[in-house]
């Protein structure tokens, strides 16, 4: 699987204040037209640089590019962009490297604002997955997260993308916040079901440092999630989208059969992929780095031909291991030993006594006591 192409769009029209990915407000047209030009010259250059500069140094590498089977365009909020803009860089993704006939090609969206031509537009241009935004149906709940959309407008951006022929649709929820009942949580599920996504992903709503909500929580105006709730909301959620026929294969995402985020699992795997745009992350064979995080610096070196890498890292195999766990662990058929091995064998059969783990000599599986508690069986299973 892979490798995958992440591109990033930074902009939002108001800052939720939860997030806390690289994302600006109040861009104008120039200055948009500014970053697509900057992020197309960017892919261009990473791609006349071949695999073997994005790879660790030394590493046996071939000189080609192999096939992408996946591109990402996410933000921020990509669907600002005028529909002619974001097709155009889905067309230029391809023109810069060999991207598969039948890659997944998605979009994140936020919930207002999208028609069914622009979707068509983007279709035209290779869309095949939008991943929607909703968050939320209960407007106490949006209100507390800051969303500034109706509890009908993800309902409606599903039927534009139908309209449109995007060939699947999934919808992002966040559950356990503060304001939110648990009745209210089983009717966003309901709610998202009736919408028939072909994809959902569920998360906890977690507290971010350095966001509006980090700050209302430290001056006492809102309470921060409760993680005893959350276990409670995540169980509803398998229950419930399980029995509608969505299964889960990853801790937060579900999906109907072949419907997979074909993107996220090569994530997931440790797979390869290139990240470009502003505080994008890229991966190759054990090389991690991370481009500018400001737009406009980002923008200006671009443009200038410099360099947009802020950091980048080799991974030793230990930590490679530590991080195949981690997150092969969220996978619902979890991970294989031997792309983890050594794990401390006493906490191991600890685990397994707890529950918390399956007995299965190859792999390493958490049960279903054992999900919410994902991060802490990682630590666990850390040889020494
Ligand atoms: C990068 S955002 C882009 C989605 C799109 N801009 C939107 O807001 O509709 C991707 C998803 O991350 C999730 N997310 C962002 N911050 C989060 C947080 N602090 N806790 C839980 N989920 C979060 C949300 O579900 C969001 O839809
Ligand atoms: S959640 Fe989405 S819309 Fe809200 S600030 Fe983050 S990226 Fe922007």
């Amino acid at each position: 699987m892979g490798p995958g192409l992440y591109l990033h769009i930074p902009f939002c029209q108001h800052h939720c204040g939860y997030c806390n990915f690289a994302v600006m407000t109040g861009a104008d047209d120039a200055f948009r037209t500014r970053y697509i030009a900057a992020l197309k010259m960017d892919l261009s250059a990473v791609a006349a640089g071949g695999p073997r500069a994005v790879a660790p140094p030394g590493a046996d590498v071939a000189p080609e590019w192999p096939t992408f089977t996946s591109v990402f365009v996410g933000g921020g909020t990509p669907t600002l962009l005028a529909p002619s803009d974001l097709a155009g860089l889905l067309r230029h993704a391809r023109e810069a490297l060999p991207v598969a006939d039948d890659a997944e090609v998605t979009s994140e969206a936020n919930p207002d604002g999208l028609t069914a031509d622009g979707l068509s537009a983007l279709v035209d241009a290779g869309l095949t997955r939008l991943s929607i935004g909703a968050q939320s149906f209960a407007p106490g709940v949006l209100s507390f997260l800051d969303r500034r959309h109706d509890r009908e407008a993800p309902l409606r951006a599903v039927a534009a993308a139908r309209a449109a022929g995007v060939a699947q649709v999934s919808l992002d929820l966040i559950y356990g916040a503060p304001a939110e009942t648990a009745r209210d949580w089983a009717a966003s599920l309901r709610t998202a079901l009736a919408a028939r996504p072909d994809h959902v992903s569920a998360y906890a709503l977690t507290l971010e440092a350095n966001t509006p909500y980090a700050a209302r929580v430290r001056g006492g105006a809102q309470a921060a999630p409760d993680d005893d709730v959350a276990a409670e909301r995540m169980a509803v959620a398998g229950e419930v989208l399980g029995a509608a026929g969505l299964e889960r294969y990853e801790t937060s995402n579900w999906a109907r059969p072949g419907a997979r985020c074909r993107h996220n699992l090569t994530y997931w795997g440790g797979g390869d992929y290139l990240g470009v745009g502003a505080g994008a992350h890229g991966h190759w064979q054990g090389r991690r780095w991370w481009s500018t995080r400001p737009p406009a610096r980002y923008a200006d070196a671009a443009l200038a031909g410099g360099s947009t890498t802020a950091g980048s890292e080799i991974l030793d195999d230990a930590t490679r291991r530590v991080e195949r766990l981690m997150l092969g662990l969220r996978l619902v058929g979890g991970v294989d030993r031997a792309a983890v091995d050594p794990v401390d064998e006493t906490a191991l059969r600890d685990l397994v006594s707890a529950g918390l783990l399956d007995e299965d000599p190859d792999r390493l599986v958490l049960t279903a006591a054992g999900r919410p508690l994902a991060d802490g069986v990682t630590l666990r299973l850390l040889p020494g």
